[in-house]
Protein backbone atom coordinates (compact mmCIF):
# COMPACT_ATOMS: atom_id res chain seq x y z
CA UNK A 1 0.00 0.00 0.00
CA UNK A 2 1.35 3.37 -1.26
CA UNK A 3 1.59 6.14 1.77
CA UNK A 4 2.24 9.55 1.63
CA UNK A 5 4.28 12.29 3.75
CA UNK A 6 2.96 13.06 6.81
CA UNK A 7 3.66 16.90 7.40
CA UNK A 8 3.77 18.20 3.91
CA UNK A 9 5.29 21.86 3.57
CA UNK A 10 4.03 23.86 -0.21
CA UNK A 11 5.72 26.80 -1.76
CA UNK A 12 4.04 28.69 -4.63
CA UNK A 13 0.75 27.18 -2.90
CA UNK A 14 -1.38 30.73 -3.83
CA UNK A 15 -2.00 29.30 -7.61
CA UNK A 16 -1.75 26.76 -9.79
CA UNK A 17 0.42 23.73 -9.43
CA UNK A 18 1.11 24.22 -5.62
CA UNK A 19 -2.34 24.38 -4.91
CA UNK A 20 -3.41 21.49 -6.27
CA UNK A 21 -0.50 19.72 -4.52
CA UNK A 22 -2.22 21.64 -1.37
CA UNK A 23 -6.01 19.95 -2.50
CA UNK A 24 -4.64 16.45 -3.01
CA UNK A 25 -2.84 16.11 -0.15
CA UNK A 26 -5.24 17.16 1.64
CA UNK A 27 -7.34 14.61 0.42
CA UNK A 28 -5.12 11.88 0.86
CA UNK A 29 -5.18 13.21 4.86
CA UNK A 30 -1.69 14.74 4.68
CA UNK A 31 -0.91 18.02 7.19
CA UNK A 32 -0.08 20.98 4.97
CA UNK A 33 1.49 23.67 5.32
CA UNK A 34 1.28 26.40 2.15
CA UNK A 35 4.05 29.41 1.66
CA UNK A 36 3.41 32.50 -0.94
CA UNK A 37 3.55 35.97 -0.90
CA UNK A 38 0.27 36.03 -2.93
CA UNK A 39 -2.12 36.76 0.80
CA UNK A 40 -5.84 36.10 -1.53
CA UNK A 41 -4.55 33.08 -3.27
CA UNK A 42 -3.06 31.72 -0.20
CA UNK A 43 -5.99 32.62 1.48
CA UNK A 44 -7.84 30.97 -0.71
CA UNK A 45 -5.99 27.52 -0.30
CA UNK A 46 -6.46 27.76 3.29
CA UNK A 47 -9.96 27.83 2.89
CA UNK A 48 -10.25 24.89 0.13
CA UNK A 49 -7.85 22.71 2.11
CA UNK A 50 -7.96 23.78 5.67
CA UNK A 51 -3.88 24.59 5.46
CA UNK A 52 -1.36 26.51 7.52
CA UNK A 53 -0.88 29.28 5.65
CA UNK A 54 2.42 31.96 6.01
CA UNK A 55 2.57 34.80 3.79
CA UNK A 56 6.11 35.01 2.29
CA UNK A 57 8.53 36.27 -0.21
CA UNK A 58 10.78 33.05 -0.82
CA UNK A 59 13.50 35.69 -1.36
CA UNK A 60 13.67 36.74 1.85
CA UNK A 61 15.73 34.15 3.79
CA UNK A 62 14.81 35.45 7.39
CA UNK A 63 11.21 35.78 6.57
CA UNK A 64 11.25 31.80 4.86
CA UNK A 65 13.34 30.76 8.17
CA UNK A 66 10.32 31.96 10.22
CA UNK A 67 7.78 30.65 7.83
CA UNK A 68 9.44 27.07 8.13
CA UNK A 69 9.18 27.67 11.80
CA UNK A 70 5.62 28.40 11.76
CA UNK A 71 5.15 25.37 9.72
CA UNK A 72 6.58 23.37 12.36
CA UNK A 73 4.33 24.85 15.07
CA UNK A 74 1.45 23.92 13.06
CA UNK A 75 2.69 20.28 12.57
CA UNK A 76 3.41 20.23 16.43
CA UNK A 77 6.22 18.34 14.52
CA UNK A 78 9.06 18.65 11.83
CA UNK A 79 8.02 18.26 8.40
CA UNK A 80 8.87 15.28 6.01
CA UNK A 81 8.18 16.65 2.71
CA UNK A 82 8.47 20.03 0.51
CA UNK A 83 7.05 20.83 -2.68
CA UNK A 84 8.46 23.92 -4.07
CA UNK A 85 6.82 25.43 -6.54
CA UNK A 86 6.87 29.02 -6.13
CA UNK A 87 8.10 30.81 -9.13
CA UNK A 88 8.14 33.52 -12.03
CA UNK A 89 7.78 33.46 -15.94
CA UNK A 90 9.17 36.15 -17.54
CA UNK A 91 9.14 36.17 -22.02
CA UNK A 92 11.88 38.56 -22.96
CA UNK A 93 14.66 38.67 -25.61
CA UNK A 94 17.82 38.17 -24.37
CA UNK A 95 19.26 41.46 -25.46
CA UNK A 96 16.65 42.85 -23.16
CA UNK A 97 17.21 41.17 -19.97
CA UNK A 98 18.89 43.34 -17.86
CA UNK A 99 21.42 41.64 -15.19
CA UNK A 100 19.07 42.90 -12.58
CA UNK A 101 16.21 40.98 -14.11
CA UNK A 102 18.54 38.36 -14.43
CA UNK A 103 19.12 38.12 -10.97
CA UNK A 104 15.61 38.51 -9.53
CA UNK A 105 14.41 35.93 -11.39
CA UNK A 106 17.20 33.50 -10.39
CA UNK A 107 16.70 34.57 -6.94
CA UNK A 108 12.93 32.89 -6.98
CA UNK A 109 13.09 30.31 -9.14
CA UNK A 110 16.44 28.90 -7.43
CA UNK A 111 17.64 30.41 -4.52
CA UNK A 112 14.09 30.56 -3.14
CA UNK A 113 13.75 26.73 -3.85
CA UNK A 114 17.01 25.61 -2.69
CA UNK A 115 16.77 27.29 0.77
CA UNK A 116 13.21 26.12 0.84
CA UNK A 117 14.44 22.77 0.65
CA UNK A 118 17.83 23.38 3.27
CA UNK A 119 15.10 24.48 5.90
CA UNK A 120 13.01 21.60 5.26
CA UNK A 121 16.12 19.20 5.38
CA UNK A 122 17.49 20.94 8.17
CA UNK A 123 14.12 20.37 10.65
CA UNK A 124 13.51 17.10 9.12
CA UNK A 125 13.99 13.80 10.55
CA UNK A 126 15.69 11.29 8.44
CA UNK A 127 13.30 9.45 5.63
CA UNK A 128 12.05 13.08 3.96
CA UNK A 129 11.25 13.54 0.46
CA UNK A 130 11.27 16.69 -1.29
CA UNK A 131 10.29 17.64 -5.10
CA UNK A 132 10.92 20.69 -6.78
CA UNK A 133 9.52 22.09 -10.24
CA UNK A 134 11.75 22.41 -12.89
CA UNK A 135 10.57 22.87 -16.45
CA UNK A 136 10.76 21.60 -19.88
CA UNK A 137 12.48 24.66 -21.00
CA UNK A 138 15.48 23.59 -19.46
CA UNK A 139 15.81 21.03 -22.36
CA UNK A 140 15.93 23.66 -25.42
CA UNK A 141 15.68 26.73 -26.56
CA UNK A 142 12.49 28.45 -27.77
CA UNK A 143 12.52 31.22 -30.10
CA UNK A 144 9.02 31.91 -29.74
CA UNK A 145 8.92 32.65 -26.25
CA UNK A 146 12.33 33.79 -25.41
CA UNK A 147 13.00 33.82 -21.93
CA UNK A 148 16.97 33.42 -21.34
CA UNK A 149 16.77 33.99 -17.53
CA UNK A 150 13.74 31.80 -17.21
CA UNK A 151 15.05 28.24 -18.62
CA UNK A 152 18.53 29.31 -17.05
CA UNK A 153 16.96 28.97 -13.71
CA UNK A 154 15.57 25.42 -14.19
CA UNK A 155 18.23 24.21 -16.02
CA UNK A 156 19.77 25.52 -12.15
CA UNK A 157 16.89 23.38 -10.81
CA UNK A 158 18.17 20.11 -12.65
CA UNK A 159 21.45 20.62 -11.31
CA UNK A 160 19.88 21.26 -7.49
CA UNK A 161 18.01 18.69 -7.43
CA UNK A 162 21.06 16.12 -8.60
CA UNK A 163 23.27 17.56 -6.14
CA UNK A 164 21.02 17.54 -3.56
CA UNK A 165 19.86 14.21 -3.85
CA UNK A 166 22.93 12.92 -3.50
CA UNK A 167 24.39 14.99 -0.89
CA UNK A 168 21.66 13.95 0.93
CA UNK A 169 21.04 10.42 -0.09
CA UNK A 170 22.67 9.62 3.54
CA UNK A 171 19.74 10.43 5.54
CA UNK A 172 16.58 9.23 3.34
CA UNK A 173 16.23 12.68 1.96
CA UNK A 174 14.94 11.89 -1.48
CA UNK A 175 14.79 14.92 -3.62
CA UNK A 176 13.52 14.61 -7.04
CA UNK A 177 11.56 17.25 -9.53
CA UNK A 178 9.00 17.11 -12.03
CA UNK A 179 9.55 18.33 -15.48
CA UNK A 180 6.08 20.25 -16.43
CA UNK A 181 5.41 20.98 -20.31
CA UNK A 182 2.65 23.44 -20.84
CA UNK A 183 0.14 23.79 -18.26
CA UNK A 184 -2.90 25.80 -17.90
CA UNK A 185 -2.48 27.32 -14.37
CA UNK A 186 -2.36 31.55 -14.67
CA UNK A 187 1.53 30.92 -15.42
CA UNK A 188 0.96 30.08 -18.66
CA UNK A 189 1.31 32.95 -22.15
CA UNK A 190 0.70 30.28 -24.58
CA UNK A 191 -3.28 30.74 -23.85
CA UNK A 192 -3.01 34.06 -24.70
CA UNK A 193 -3.20 33.51 -28.18
CA UNK A 194 -5.76 30.70 -29.02
CA UNK A 195 -4.11 30.35 -32.52
CA UNK A 196 -0.56 30.01 -32.02
CA UNK A 197 -1.58 27.72 -29.17
CA UNK A 198 -3.83 25.12 -31.33
CA UNK A 199 -1.00 24.82 -33.46
CA UNK A 200 1.91 24.41 -31.05
CA UNK A 201 -0.56 21.46 -29.63
CA UNK A 202 -0.97 20.05 -32.39
CA UNK A 203 2.26 19.99 -33.52
CA UNK A 204 4.45 20.13 -30.48
CA UNK A 205 2.55 18.15 -27.69
CA UNK A 206 1.50 14.55 -28.79
CA UNK A 207 -1.38 14.84 -26.68
CA UNK A 208 -2.49 17.84 -28.46
CA UNK A 209 -3.71 19.21 -25.09
CA UNK A 210 -2.35 21.96 -22.01
CA UNK A 211 -1.86 20.13 -18.79
CA UNK A 212 -3.76 20.45 -15.76
CA UNK A 213 -2.24 21.65 -12.49
CA UNK A 214 -3.77 18.55 -10.83
CA UNK A 215 -1.66 16.54 -13.56
CA UNK A 216 1.26 17.95 -12.20
CA UNK A 217 0.43 17.57 -8.24
CA UNK A 218 -0.48 13.86 -8.71
CA UNK A 219 3.38 13.43 -10.27
CA UNK A 220 4.45 15.31 -7.20
CA UNK A 221 2.02 13.15 -4.97
CA UNK A 222 3.51 9.99 -6.53
CA UNK A 223 7.51 11.71 -5.96
CA UNK A 224 6.81 12.07 -2.21
CA UNK A 225 4.93 8.83 -1.43
CA UNK A 226 6.36 5.40 -0.64
CA UNK A 227 5.74 4.27 -4.15
CA UNK A 228 8.63 6.22 -5.30
CA UNK A 229 10.82 4.84 -1.72
CA UNK A 230 13.88 3.61 -4.02
CA UNK A 231 13.72 6.99 -6.66
CA UNK A 232 15.58 10.04 -5.79
CA UNK A 233 17.41 12.34 -8.62
CA UNK A 234 15.04 11.55 -11.18
CA UNK A 235 13.79 14.76 -13.02
CA UNK A 236 10.11 13.67 -14.32
CA UNK A 237 8.37 14.78 -17.48
CA UNK A 238 4.79 15.76 -17.52
CA UNK A 239 4.42 17.71 -20.62
CA UNK A 240 1.91 15.66 -22.47
CA UNK A 241 5.20 13.70 -24.62
CA UNK A 242 6.32 16.91 -25.43
CA UNK A 243 9.76 16.64 -25.21
CA UNK A 244 10.14 12.97 -26.17
CA UNK A 245 12.90 12.67 -28.84
N1 LIG B 1 2.35 26.48 -15.92
C1 LIG B 1 3.27 25.95 -16.70
O1 LIG B 1 3.06 25.76 -17.91
C2 LIG B 1 4.60 25.54 -16.13
C3 LIG B 1 5.47 24.84 -16.97
C4 LIG B 1 6.70 24.45 -16.49
C5 LIG B 1 7.07 24.74 -15.18
N2 LIG B 1 6.21 25.43 -14.38
C6 LIG B 1 6.67 25.73 -13.02
O2 LIG B 1 5.74 25.31 -12.07
C7 LIG B 1 5.88 26.12 -10.89
C8 LIG B 1 4.49 26.62 -10.50
O3 LIG B 1 3.98 27.39 -11.56
P1 LIG B 1 2.41 27.57 -11.81
O4 LIG B 1 2.16 27.25 -13.23
O5 LIG B 1 1.64 26.89 -10.76
O6 LIG B 1 2.32 29.17 -11.70
P2 LIG B 1 1.36 30.11 -10.86
O7 LIG B 1 1.71 31.48 -11.29
O8 LIG B 1 -0.05 29.65 -10.98
O9 LIG B 1 1.83 29.87 -9.34
C9 LIG B 1 3.08 30.29 -8.88
C10 LIG B 1 2.92 30.74 -7.44
O10 LIG B 1 4.20 31.12 -6.95
C11 LIG B 1 4.03 32.28 -6.16
N3 LIG B 1 5.26 33.04 -6.11
C12 LIG B 1 5.91 33.66 -7.13
N4 LIG B 1 6.98 34.29 -6.67
C13 LIG B 1 7.03 34.09 -5.33
C14 LIG B 1 7.90 34.51 -4.31
N5 LIG B 1 8.97 35.30 -4.57
N6 LIG B 1 7.65 34.12 -3.04
C15 LIG B 1 6.58 33.35 -2.76
N7 LIG B 1 5.70 32.93 -3.70
C16 LIG B 1 5.93 33.30 -4.97
C17 LIG B 1 2.94 33.07 -6.86
O11 LIG B 1 2.35 34.04 -5.99
C18 LIG B 1 1.99 31.96 -7.27
O12 LIG B 1 1.01 31.72 -6.27
C19 LIG B 1 6.85 27.24 -11.26
O13 LIG B 1 8.14 26.91 -10.78
C20 LIG B 1 6.85 27.21 -12.77
O14 LIG B 1 8.06 27.70 -13.31
C21 LIG B 1 4.98 25.83 -14.82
Amino acid sequence: MTTGPSNLVVTGAGSGIGQAVCQLAQAAGVNVFGIDRDAHGLAQTQAQTGAGIAVCDVTDEAALIRAMDSAVEHFDGPPDALVAAAGIYRIAAAHDISAQAFADLLAINVVGAFVSAREVATRCVDGASIVLIASMAYEAGDTNEPAAHYTASKGAIVSLTRQLAVEWADRGIRVNAVSPGVIHTPMLRLVDNPVKAAAYLESGVPLHRFGTATEVANACMFLLGSSASYITGVILPVDGGATIS
